[in-house]
């Protein structure tokens, strides 16, 4: 997959996954991200690196804030945006995405935001592109890697390193493509721990991360945690609810003031939205001084326009 998304020129072709990406090129993208935020806060025009560049949003999935992020990111820096209406697509009369794709390429497209519910959609097309680049907006519980970019912003922003940290990432982990960027780029970076917290229904296999710890038990977790990075229960994503309350979830799994108080005293607390507030976490530590929430969503454009900046930008 990695091959899939660096060109022979060692040039960033595709963003497909966190995962092989490498720490430079993570480190390249957030400080270019970086970079743009503080000339559009200093109140300066974002350069039109996208002027004449037309961005396509294929979303398959709903999505309120990744759409309008890279629809805002891609503006911003002068594309063209178009908003596939899928529903109403020849997608619903049976036409493989490999034809909506070369059709909408046809039409000069320069890059496709693709969300699905399949792992794997978006190699899929990238493997299929003849000149567009393709970002994965979330493919199943794949990825999600401008989330992962997205994280690694707010936190370096807020401690100024990953490496040595100690983050907890505690819900719905086996569902979760955020999860996945997250402890792919945090890897990448030199991140100190990574626990994964969740009922046992929800963890992954034990395998699959080696280098993190996975833990039923949120509260000892916690313990001198610098980040908490916060999950919805993503019920799409299940077969059942594998005997899940979710009144009983909030006792055992959701972030309250006191069990917040057994972290770090500035430890950040994040959550990659939509919100069930009082399930996964109370409303008081959601919109407390902890709380970096609405920081990861304006961080979120900027990632976007440095990575469509890198892909696109001439
Ligand atoms: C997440 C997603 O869609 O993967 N949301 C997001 O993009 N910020 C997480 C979720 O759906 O729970």
């Amino acid at each position: 997959m990695t091959d899939l998304q660096i060109d022979t020129n060692g040039r960033l072709r595709h963003l497909l996954t966190l995962d092989g990406l490498g720490r430079e090129r993570i480190n390249a993208l957030l400080d270019r991200a970086a970079q743009l935020r503080a000339g559009f806060r200093g109140g300066a025009s974002s350069p039109r690196l996208l002027e004449g560049r037309t961005v396509v949003n294929l979303f398959f999935e709903s999505s309120t804030r990744t759409r309008t992020s890279f629809e805002l990111a891609a503006r911003r820096l002068g594309a063209i945006v178009v908003n596939f209406d899928i529903a109403n697509s020849s997608t619903s009369k049976g036409e493989s995405l490999e034809d909506t794709l070369a059709t909408l390429e046809a039409m000069d497209s320069d890059a496709f935001i693709v969300r699905h519910k399949e792992n794997g959609t978006p190699a899929r097309l990238a493997a299929h592109a003849r000149k567009a680049a393709i970002l994965n907006a979330g493919d199943g519980n794949h990825a999600h890697p401008t989330q992962g970019l997205l994280d690694l912003l707010t936190i370096r922003d807020h401690k100024n390193r990953i490496d040595g940290l100690k983050v907890v990432i505690c819900g719905d982990i086996k569902h979760s493509r955020v999860a996945r960027s997250d402890i792919h780029g945090l890897s990448a970076l030199g991140v100190g721990e990574i626990h994964l917290c969740g009922p046992a229904a929800l963890l992954p296999a034990a395998n699959e991360f080696p280098h993190c710890q996975v833990d039923e038990d949120f509260d000892a977790a916690l313990s001198a945690a610098d980040v908490v990075i916060m999950l919805r229960l993503q019920k799409e994503r299940m077969e059942s609810l594998s005997g899940i309350r979710e009144t009983d979830y909030f006792a055992r799994y959701g972030l309250s003031h006191t069990r917040l108080a057994r972290a770090r005293s500035d430890a950040l607390v994040m959550h990659p939205g939509p919100m069930n507030r009082g399930i996964e976490i109370a409303p008081d530590v959601a919109d407390g001084p902890q709380s970096v929430i609405l920081d990861q969503v304006a961080n979120g454009i900027f990632v976007r326009m440095a990575v469509l900046a890198e892909l696109l930008g001439r």
